[in-house]
């Protein structure tokens, strides 16, 4: 992708015989004709001049953007997260009225690449690009982090203003790139996913022990919030769905997340620092641990509008840990988990792969109390539940 700032094409005023066709139409007309353009042609329609040049900002609502260091890291994530089936990874179809273009970022890993260059494979055209960039080689896992936030920081410089959706695979947020994400983004952002977790990607500067946890608590997170010194916007605040993979984010500025984007009706955390027990009292309206506050009776709770609540691989969600309480009266069964019923709206909670929960205490909470359409259990209670279990450790 050329560099947002440098190809502008401020001055170069469009060719009326060439143009006259597109410019006698509509603006809706205009986007529709170009949200059938692959992203290359998307960038080359708008480095014709500079109306030309805000058609192809406004028409990219919906962007996938991921930041690797080798192609087959980028691929199996990809993959994985549903960006693309194996058939789909050549062209990238159109995704409703909210198409997405899908931008996957290859750094250059040799020490022979010229140090300038890295790749663009775009995967709504089947083109891969090669452009000059001037980023080096990342040499340590922080390294990296500062380079995938500096790219999205500038794809964000560019398109920010107008997407509605950005998915962003990375390593981690850090101050830039969340500086950008809550200042260009911060009107019309409607989906926003974070990922961080490639449990696959063992070699290269990741350990692969790094995968396991959420990543280190990050001040970086308050930008997103409107809050702290670096801070020139009020953050986001129209969000509609939160997906956050492996992030650091701790409950109090999860919380402030939240309660700032009042339309929020999905919220997936997966080995999510802050999905922990005071964010979830706080979400139900029980307890205000933040404020020190008992919630007032008879108000919605915060999380009152939520349909979707994941809490996948988090462990820290009960405030102590269970006691077989299989004797619990059924009023009380959903003991360390009374927040649920705050949660009206609930149509799918999941606390899959969070394994220091006991399925069967959900399942019993579920069927006397909650009742929520759709339950994923921490783990199967039934047929395959038999968990592998290491010889040695027999
Ligand atoms: C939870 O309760 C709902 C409504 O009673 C039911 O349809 C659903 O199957 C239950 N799910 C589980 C996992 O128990």
């Amino acid at each position: 992708m050329p560099a947002p700032n440098d190809s502008t094409p401020k001055h170069q005023l469009c060719n009326p015989t060439t143009t006259d066709g597109i410019r006698s139409l509509p603006p809706e007309i205009v986007l529709q004709i170009l949200s059938y353009l692959s992203f290359g042609d998307l960038l080359a329609f708008g480095a014709t001049c500079s109306s030309n040049h805000g058609y192809h900002i406004a028409s990219v609502k919906g962007l996938r953007l991921g930041v690797f260091e080798k192609r087959v890291h980028s691929i199996i994530s990809l993959l994985q997260a549903g960006w693309a089936s194996p058939d789909q990874l050549a062209v990238w179809g159109n995704n409703g009225q909210d198409f997405s273009y899908m931008i996957s970022v290859v750094l250059p890993q040799n020490k022979l690449a010229k140090r300038d260059s890295y790749r663009v494979q775009s995967c709504h055209s089947t083109s891969t690009r090669r452009r000059s960039q001037g980023y080096d080689r990342p040499r340590s896992q922080e390294h990296m982090i500062r380079v995938q936030n500096q790219i999205v920081t500038r794809v964000l410089g560019r398109y920010g203003a107008a997407l509605r959706s950005l998915e962003f695979m990375a390593y981690d947020l850090d101050m830039e790139g969340a500086t950008a994400l809550g200042t260009r983004c911060q009107h019309t952002l409607r989906h926003l996913a974070l990922r961080f977790e490639h449990p696959h990607i063992r070699d290269g500067l990741m350990r692969p022990s790094t995968w396991l946890q959420p990543a280190p608590g990050n001040e970086a997170w308050n930008s997103l919030i409107g809050v702290g010194g670096n801070c020139k916007g009020d953050g986001l605040q129209y969000l509609d769905t939160l997906i956050l993979e492996r992030a650091g984010i701790t409950s109090w500025q999860l919380m402030m997340l939240v309660k700032r984007n009042p339309n929020l009706k999905t919220l997936k955390l997966r080995t999510c620092r802050g999905a922990r027990s005071d964010f979830l009292y706080w979400l139900g309206g029980i307890k205000d641990e933040f404020e020190e506050s008992e919630t007032q009776m008879g108000e919605p709770a915060p999380g009152a509008k939520l349909e979707v609540l994941w809490l996948e691989h988090c462990h820290r969600i009960l405030p102590h840990p269970v006691e077989e309480n299989k004797d619990f009266p059924d009023e009380m069964c959903d003991s360390g988990f009374e927040w649920v019923r705050g949660l009206n709206g609930l149509r799918s909670l999941s606390f899959s792969e969070s394994t220091n929960i006991p399925s069967e205490l959900v399942d019993r909470a579920n069927k006397t109390i909650w009742k929520v359409p759709e339950v994923i259990l921490p783990y199967s209670l039934y047929g395959s539940s038999a968990i592998a279990v290491d010889p040695r450790w027999k």
